[in-house]
């Protein structure tokens, strides 16, 4: 899978992606201005990173709740590193909201003392490589190898993003440093809105029950995939890949369907070794509790 490598730039030690990605500014992360009412939402990719500019725009901006203001999601919580509107962020009014897909140890150090809020979204790792899979495929590449070897790149971490274990447990391991609320993808997706209740309080939002039941209704996956506003598809019809969709299925425990018995064995394994320290809870199945 030559093809998926040579879309890489290898920076520090971290894969990131080349399209969009603001040179200037992964050169000079040191340096980057944080204010205290920042927001960042953190994700490997494929874990819920436009689910929630979706859900912050909707938190924080009452227009794009009442859908009375037509501007995408990506331009209200754009991406960090990843600048494709050339936003000037030093201008921007308060509070800023970005995501980002940077590990820990790229993370402007200005975080540690000035304490933004930041939100670390994770998704169990079986399904963010089906996932993975399947935006390769059909969104940035149209890659024809198979999934087998894509597995393969994933376990490598020859991936954007690099390794999602050295990812989650460098943000998880250094938490003490950062102001930090981790949310699970699963857990979204099973209580919505008891989950976006616990995002609101870490952020000292208090909403209306009438905002609320806006805002878990436009989050959801039906609704957030038929509104132009989130869904991206403008953003990949510019990719010139009319058939790929971000929003694809939205499943838990679609690994299922992808693995074989001897690839989730080999998984579980580095899975158990990797990640023996991180307490994080995981749910792999729809019927998980
Ligand atoms: P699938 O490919 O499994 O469908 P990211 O935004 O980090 O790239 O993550 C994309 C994944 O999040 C996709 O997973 C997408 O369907 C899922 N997703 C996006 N919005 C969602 C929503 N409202 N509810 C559930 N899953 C959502």
């Amino acid at each position: 899978m030559e093809d998926l490598e040579s879309i890489l730039f290898k920076f520090k030690g971290y894969n990131f992606g080349q399209r969009g990605l603001d040179i200037d500014l992964i050169e000079n992360l040191e340096d980057f201005e944080i204010r205290e009412d920042d927001v960042f939402i953190i994700t490997y990719p494929k874990s819920g990173t436009i689910w929630f500019q979706q859900i912050l725009s909707l938190i924080y901006f009452e227009e794009h709740r009442k859908r009375t203001g037509n501007l995408n999601t990506v331009d209200q919580v754009p991406f960090f590193e990843y600048n494709f509107q050339k936003i000037d962020f030093a201008e921007r009014p308060s509070p800023r909201l970005f995501s980002t897909h940077l590990p820990y140890y790229l993370f402007p150090s200005g975080a540690k003392n000035k304490k933004p809020k930041i939100i670390y979204v994770y998704r169990n790792p079986k399904d963010v490589v089906c996932s993975y899979y399947y935006f390769f495929k059909n969104v940035i590449l149209k890659i024809t190898g198979s999934f087998e070897e894509f597995f393969e790149q994933f376990l490598e971490g020859k991936v954007i993003g690099s390794l999602w274990f050295d990812h989650i447990k460098g943000w998880y391991e250094h938490k003490s440093l950062f102001n930090i609320h981790f949310v699970m993808y699963e857990e979204m997706r099973k209580d919505l809105r008891g989950s976006i209740l616990k995002v609101c309080k870490f952020l000292g939002k208090e909403l209306s029950d009438e905002d609320m039941d806006s805002v878990v209704t436009q989050a959801m996956f039906e609704n957030m995939k038929s509104d132009p506003r989130a869904n991206y598809d403008i953003i990949i019809k510019s990719y010139g890949v009319p058939k790929g969709h971000f929003l694809r299925k939205g499943a838990i425990g679609d690994w299922k369907n992808h693995m074989t018995v001897e690839q989730n064995e080999r998984f579980d394994k580095i899975f158990q070794r990797e990640m023996k320290d991180v307490p994080l809870k995981f749910i792999w199945d729809m019927n998980e509790e």
